[in-house]
């Protein structure tokens, strides 16, 4: 009796189990609609309080080894660098690039641009499309 009633339990379990197979087949086609998801979650914009104040920031923090504290391409990193930074005092240069181009490397990084690689990229800013233009914003009045 009682091994009857554990039999049927078992039954009941392997029923369930297959009852699964199906939607386990089915759920590749939900994976693929997750990474779309992810992405749009990945690019969602970050609400930052003063974008001014942080592209300063990130400018002193991230730019400066590189490319100088005035921008002119001299910053303690640069001595070994091949292309040198990017003097950004220099007008022709200003004149030669849209916002555009410099938003993209700075998120980018050189490569993107057909730049060199060692202008690195700064993924965590697609984020912060507003701390992005204003770190132009800053690139464009260091040659004023
Ligand atoms: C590790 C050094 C390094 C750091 C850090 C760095 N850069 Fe650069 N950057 C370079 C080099 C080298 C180039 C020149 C690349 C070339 O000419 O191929 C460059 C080029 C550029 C250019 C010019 C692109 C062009 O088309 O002429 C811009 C704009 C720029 N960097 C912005 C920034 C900003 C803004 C930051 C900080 C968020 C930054 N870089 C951080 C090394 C650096």
């Amino acid at each position: 009796m009682r091994s009857r009633y554990i039999r049927l339990i078992m039954i009941v379990i392997g029923a369930l189990a297959l009852g699964c197979t199906p939607k386990e087949e089915s759920a590749p086609e939900r994976e693929v609609a997750a990474p779309a998801a992810a992405e749009v979650a990945e690019v969602a914009e970050v609400a930052v309080a003063d974008p001014k104040a942080e592209a300063i920031e990130i400018y002193e923090n991230r730019c400066t080894v590189c490319h100088g504290k005035l921008g002119k391409g001299d910053g303690e990193g640069s001595a070994a660098l091949d292309p040198k930074p990017r003097d950004f005092t220099l007008a022709e240069w200003q004149e030669s690039v849209t916002d555009e181009h410099i938003q993209k490397i700075i998120v980018y990084g050189g490569i993107a641009v057909g730049k060199s690689a060692t202008m690195p990229a700064n993924p965590d800013l697609d984020a912060k499309p507003e701390v992005v233009k204003e770190i132009v914003v800053y690139v464009r009045n260091l040659a004023k």
